[in-house]
């Protein structure tokens, strides 16, 4: 297991390049079980999730191809001879966004035999609605050994209402209902950036859909889609985790090749906290020379302030002048970081959903796990700030979702190396055993 090794103090300076959406990734692959046909993706992020779902891809008979080189941000997916219609629990247990191919494989197959994730660190997170969903459209469902069965001749146009805002329930509906038979309408809707682009991508394949973005979509099924070439959106959440820690280390720093538009609520909210913001066509300019004052957050579902943003976003408010409240309203249990933070000097307190984090206080480098993707990247910014030596434990978290993360700080001037598990010296052999 690698760990990094962080020394604070820099700030961070120059330019950083933003990778591919990990989360317009995942389900943009998934679309690919709809057509035999290949879809080409590119700008594909080099990330451990993407190789999860390229295995799971593979597990069912597609082939995938990836690209090389100059062209590694490039992978090709034909899933012409699909034979194993299936999600196994080895895959979907590191992976939740492996339930993503429930719906098209229902479509396409006419099966779906997907194991349920069950919970992780920041929640229950169960997937009640993607199944309500599917049932709406005409499928029936079993759930027997930990694994849903899903199974329908051909899905049916359907009305379906969300209870709850779901990003993946969104996405997973909108793959299946493509080729439903008749007019499916989705209220409700999740309205993230990657809900659009999936969209943009099944339109590309002959989808006909409509409204992807706002709250309502309305989805005229077809009886079958082609192959398709798409460029997955940028990562606005890696773009943010740069703009924090360029905000919070004092720094000058242009985040390059993201998309502006998706960073509204941060980028106010940032502002607010006295940062200098410059947006330019795909890049956001961060400038700090001064203290940070305190502001409160609470998550939300797109436009609002993301849940994914949270963590990192604590890391800078143990550095803010005041007391800022932050409220987790998306996920039950996303404030692991909060212990880590207090190990290294930050006073927070945790009250149910609300974290109150009274700042300025000064951190210092300590000895920290990882305990999810968004928390670990919190912990990286913190230690970017902190009196001396920080070690990170258990950074495959963070390589889940972002590309060669100490590669990119460590090209804006941050002290960051990664190193690999320290094996324990072997003991001398005993002297004068027989
Ligand atoms: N929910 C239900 N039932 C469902 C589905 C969701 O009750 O059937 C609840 C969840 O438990 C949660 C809320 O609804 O309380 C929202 O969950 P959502 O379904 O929107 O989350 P998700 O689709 O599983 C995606 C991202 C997450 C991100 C959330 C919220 C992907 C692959 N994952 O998850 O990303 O936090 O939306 O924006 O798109 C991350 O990248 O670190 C990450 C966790």
């Amino acid at each position: 297991m690698d760990k990094f090794v962080i020394r604070g103090g820099n700030p961070l300076v120059g330019n950083i390049r933003i990778s591919g959406a990990k989360n317009a990734a995942l389900p943009a692959m998934a679309a690919a079980i709809l057509t035999d046909e290949p879809v080409i993706l590119e700008n594909i992020p080099d990330v451990r999730d993407i190789q999860t779902e390229r295995n799971l891809l593979v597990s069912m008979g597609a082939e995938v191809e990836l690209g090389y080189g100059r062209a590694s941000h490039r992978t090709t997916i034909s899933c012409r001879n699909l034979v194993n219609p299936e999600a196994a629990y080895e895959l979907v247990k590191t992976m939740r966004a492996s339930t993503l191919v429930l719906g098209p494989l229902v479509a396409r197959m006419g099966r779906a035999h997907v194991s349920l994730p069950g919970g992780c660190a920041i929640g229950a997170r169960p997937i009640d609605l993607h199944i309500q969903g599917l049932e709406k459209l005409g499928a029936t469902i079993t759930q027997q050994h930990g694994y849903i069965e899903a199974a329908a001749e051909r899905l049916r146009g359907g009305h379906i209402a969300f209870d709850k805002i779901t990003v993946t329930g969104t996405e997973d509906l909108m793959m299946a209902a493509a080729l439903a038979e008749g007019e499916t309408v989705m209220e409700n809707c999740a309205r993230e950036p990657e809900v659009a682009d999936l969209a943009a991508l099944l339109n590309k394949m002959g989808a006909k859909i409509e409204g992807a973005g706002t709250s309502t979509i309305r989805i005229q099924g077809v009886d079958k889609l082609h192959g398709a070439r798409h460029r997955i959106i940028p990562d606005r959440i890696e773009a943010g985790t740069f703009i924090i820690a360029a905000a919070l280390t004092g720094g000058d720093l242009n985040v390059t090749n993201c998309e502006p538009k998706h960073l509204g609520a941060l980028l106010e909210k940032l502002e607010e906290c006295g940062v200098t913001v410059t947006t330019n066509g795909e890049s956001v300019r961060i400038t700090n020379g001064h203290r940070l004052k305190a502001a409160d957050v609470s998550t939300e579902e797109y436009p609002g302030f993301p849940t994914d943003m949270q963590a990192q976003y604590m890391a800078l408010a143990t550095q803010a002048e005041g007391t800022s409240f932050i409220t987790e309203n998306i996920f039950e249990n996303r404030f692991m970081h909060a212990h880590e933070l207090v190990r290294m000097g930050a006073s927070i307190k945790v009250e149910g959903s609300r974290a109150v984090v009274h700042g300025y206080t000064p951190l210092s480098g300590a000895a920290v796990q990882c305990s999810d993707l968004r928390a670990s990247a919190s912990l990286v910014i913190a230690a970017l700030v902190a009196e001396g030596e920080t070690i990170l434990d258990r950074v495959y978290h963070i390589d889940r979702g972002y590309e060669r993360i100490e590669e990119k700080l460590r090209g804006a001037g941050a002290q960051i190396k990664r190193i690999g598990e320290m094996l324990p010296k072997k003991a001398p052999a005993p002297v004068g055993v027989a």
